[in-house]
C-alpha cells in the first residue's frame, strides 16, 4: 500500500525523502513524488513508475529545502498517472498532502467543495484533504488539521506541509500506520520503521486518532481533540544491515537464507520462557486463530500442533471471513491473531471485535509497536527482523516456531520438545545447502502455466503456502490442495501437462500420500516431490525429487517449506520478474 515519509531537519530533505522512499518500495507502488518547501514555496515533483524515475527528474536541481514529504502511491482511486500521484496540493499551491488509505466519503466532500467553486485536478480521494485543510486554514496548520479530521470517514494516514509555516509537518494516523522517528536536531515521520532505520532507531508509533506536530527540533503529539499526549519513544532492536540486501540479488532470497538464524533467534526466547503468559492455554474453552495470507497458513500448521498437544478445540479462520461470519465468541475463548506487520486491517478489526465480545486476544506480530501489538491483550514477537520482500518467508517460519512453542508449553516434558525445536535451524541450513539443485528442478517448470500443490496433515498448509509463493511472484497459476481431496475434483485437471508438486515427508499420512501420487501418475501427471532425502520409494515415483533431512513429523513444515520458497523464487527470477515487489501486491494490506 502507499508509503509516506516526512523530514524536518537541517540536511537537504530531498536526499532523506528519496532514501526513505526507496526503503518503502517493498510496500508496493505505481508512482512516487515529493513536496519540498523550497525558498518559501511548495515545490512538487512526481513520476509514474519506479523511484529511479523520480530521482532522474530531480537530478541536477539545486534543492536546498530541509523540510518535505514524500510518497509512494498504490492506486486505489484514479488510475496510476502523474496527475493522480501524490503529493496533492490545494488550489493556491501552498498546501501539500501525502496520504495512505481511503477517504470513504470523498465523493460527498468533493461535491461540497466543488459547489464552493473549488476545482479538482486529480481523480483521487486525497485531493479533498488538501482543499479541506486550505478551507480551514487560519494561520495554524495543526488547528486546520484538527478541524478537518472529524470530516473524514475511512481508514487513513496523511502528512501535510504548508509554505506559510515552512518549519513543520503535521501528520495524522487514523487506521493506517504512521510512525515518528526522533533524531538529533532532525525528526522524521513514515509509514513504517524500515524507512527510518538509516536515520534513527528511536521510534514513536502513533495510535489511531493521534496527530503529530513535527518540527526540526520538536515533536508534539495530540489526540483528535487537540489535547497534548505524552508518549515515550521505543528503541527498535533492528539495525540498518538487517534491512539491506547484503549481497543477495533480492531481499526475498536473503530472507529465505536468513531463516536458520531467524528461527534460532525466535526459539531462544521461547526456550528460556522469556515470554511467559499469565494464563494456561488449556484453561480456555477453545482457541480461535485469525490471520490472512501466509500468516493464515502458519496458523493452520499451528492448529494441528495445538489440537494434538492441548487437546482443546482449535479453529483457524481467515480474518477477512471471521468479521462477517457471526462466529460466536465469548470470554472463554482465546483468539490468537497472527500478523507479520501487525497492521493488516482484516486481522486487526477481527481481533478488536473478538475482544469486544469478551475473548482474550493474544497476537503474534513481527513489528513491535504496530497497531495489533497495541490493541491486543498480550503480544508475542516473532523476532524475524524487518521483512522487506513482499512475499513473506522468514516470518512464516518464525511464526511456526512461536506456535509450536505455545502448543507444547504446558507439557511436563516440554524441554524435550524445545530441544527438538532447537535442532531445526541446523537442518534448515542443510536444506539451503541444496539451493542449486532446487534451482535446477525449478527451472524445468518455469514455462508452465498451471501447477497443483498437494500435501496432507501438516504438509497441507505447506502446500498452500508453496502455491501462494508461486502465484505471487511468478504469476503462474498454482493451486494448493489437501492431497486426500484431490480425487474429489482437482483430479480432473491432471494430464501429461500438469506438474503436481507433492509435499510428502515420511509422516503418519505418508502411505496415503503415496497412493495419491499413484493416482496422479496413472493420469500421466508430472510429480515433483519434496520429502526425506533417503526416501528411495519417493525418488522412484517422482519425476523430480527435492530431499530434506529426516526429522520428527511435527517439525517437517520448517524444512519442507524452504524448497517451495526457493522453487518460486528461482522461477520468478528466471522469468525476469520483480521478485521483491510483485505486481498488484502490497506488503502491508491496510484496506479491508
Ligand atoms: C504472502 C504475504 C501475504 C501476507 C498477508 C498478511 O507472501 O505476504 O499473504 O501474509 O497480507 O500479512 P500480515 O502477516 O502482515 O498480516
Amino acid at each position: 500500500m502507499c508509503g509516506i515519509i516526512g523530514y524536518a531537519g537541517k540536511n537537504p530533505a530531498v536526499l532523506v525523502l528519496l532514501e526513505g522512499l526507496e526503503r518503502l518500495e517493498y510496500r508496493g507502488y505505481d508512482s512516487a513524488g515529493v513536496a519540498l518547501i523550497e525558498n518559501g514555496r511548495i515545490f512538487v515533483e512526481k513520476k509514474v513508475g519506479k523511484i529511479r524515475e523520480l530521482i532522474r527528474s530531480l537530478w541536477g536541481k539545486p534543492l536546498k529545502a530541509t523540510v518535505g514529504i514524500g510518497h509512494t502511491r498504490w492506486a486505489t482511486h484514479g488510475e496510476p498517472c502523474e496527475i493522480n500521484a501524490h503529493p496533492h496540493t490545494d488550489s493556491t499551491g501552498e498546501i501539500a498532502v501525502v496520504h495512505n488509505g481511503i477517504i470513504e466519503n470523498y465523493r460527498e466532500l468533493k461535491e461540497k467543495l466543488q459547489a464552493q467553486g473549488i476545482q479538482f485536478t486529480s481523480q483521487t480521494d486525497t485531493e479533498v484533504i488538501a482543499h479541506l485543510i486550505s478551507l480551514y486554514y487560519q494561520g495554524d496548520l495543526l488547528e486546520a488539521v484538527i478541524k478537518v479530521v472529524p470530516e473524514l470517514k475511512g481508514s487513513y494516514a496523511f502528512c501535510v506541509i504548508t509554505s506559510r509555516e515552512p518549519y513543520r509537518i503535521v501528520g495524522v494516523r487514523y487506521g493506517n500506520p504512521l510512525v515518528v522517528g526522533i533524531g538529533d536536531g532532525e525528526n522524521f515521520v513514515a509509514s513504517d520503521i524500515p524507512a527510518l532505520l538509516p536515520f534513527t532507531r528511536h521510534i514513536i508509533p502513533l495510535s489511531d486518532g493521534e496527530i503529530v506536530d513535527l518540527r526540526i527540533d520538536s515533536v508534539d503529539i495530540y489526540d483528535a481533540e487537540g489535547n497534548r499526549i505524552v508518549k515515550e519513544a521505543i528503541n527498535v532492536p533492528w539495525d540498518i544491515i538487517s534491512a539491506e540486501r547484503g549481497g543477495f540479488k533480492h531481499f526475498m532470497l536473503k530472507e529465505i537464507f536468513e531463516q536458520p538464524r531467524t528461527v534460532g533467534d525466535t526459539v531462544k526466547g521461547y526456550v528460556s520462557r522469556d515470554y511467559l503468559l499469565p494464563f494456561n492455554l488449556r484453561d480456555f474453552r477453545r482457541i480461535l486463530i485469525l490471520a490472512c495470507g501466509t500468516s493464515y497458513h502458519a496458523g493452520l500448521v499451528g492448529s494441528y500442533w495445538m489440537n494434538k498437544y492441548l487437546q482443546i478445540p482449535v479453529e483457524v479462520m481467515y480474518a477477512s471471513e471471521f468479521r462477517y461470519a457471526d462466529v460466536p465468541v465469548n470470554e472463554r475463548d482465546l483468539v490468537i491473531a497472527i500478523s507479520q506487520s501487525g497492521e493488516t486491517a482484516d486481522t486487526r478489526y477481527s481481533a478488536i471485535s473478538a475482544k469486544e465480545k469478551g475473548a482474550t486476544v493474544l497476537s503474534l506480530v513481527n513489528v513491535m509497536g504496530s497497531a495489533l501489538d497495541r490493541e491486543s491483550d498480550y503480544t508475542l514477537y516473532t523476532h524475524a527482523g524487518p521483512e522487506i520482500g513482499v512475499a513473506a518467508t522468514k516470518t512464516f517460519t518464525s511464526q511456526l516456531a512461536v506456535l509450536y512453542s505455545l502448543a507444547v508449553s504446558h507439557l511436563p516434558d516440554r524441554d524435550r520438545f524445545m530441544e527438538k525445536l532447537s535442532s531445526v535451524p541446523h537442518m534448515m541450513e542443510e536444506v539451503l545447502g541444496e539451493a542449486e539443485q532446487i534451482k535446477k528442478v525449478a527451472l524445468k517448470y518455469a514455462n508452465r502455466k498451471n501447477m497443483l500443490y498437494l500435501g496432507r496433515y501438516l504438509s497441507y498448509p505447506v502446500a498452500l503456502e508453496g502455491a501462494l509463493k508461486l502465484k505471487e511472484i511468478s504469476y503462474i497459476h498454482a493451486e494448493g490442495y489437501p492431497a486426500g481431496e484431490m480425487k474429489h475434483g482437482p483430479i480432473a485437471l491432471i494430464d501429461e501437462n500438469m506438474p503436481v508438486l507433492v509435499v510428502a515427508p515420511r509422516d503418519r499420512v505418508y502411505e496415503k500420500v503415496l497412493s495419491n501420487i499413484e493416482e496422479v501418475l496413472t493420469r500421466r501427471g508430472l510429480v515433483i516431490s519434496v520429502g526425506f532425502r533417503d526416501d528411495e520409494t519417493l525418488t522412484k515415483v517422482s519425476k523430480d525429487k527435492i530431499g530434506v533431512p529426516e526429522v520428527d513429523e511435527d517439525l517437517t513444515p520448517f524444512l519442507t517449506v524452504i524448497p517451495l520458497q526457493l522453487f518460486a523464487y528461482y522461477i520468478a527470477d528466471h522469468l525476469g520478474l520483480d521478485v521483491d515487489q510483485p505486481r498488484n501486491l502490497a506488503k502491508t494490506v491496510t484496506v479491508e
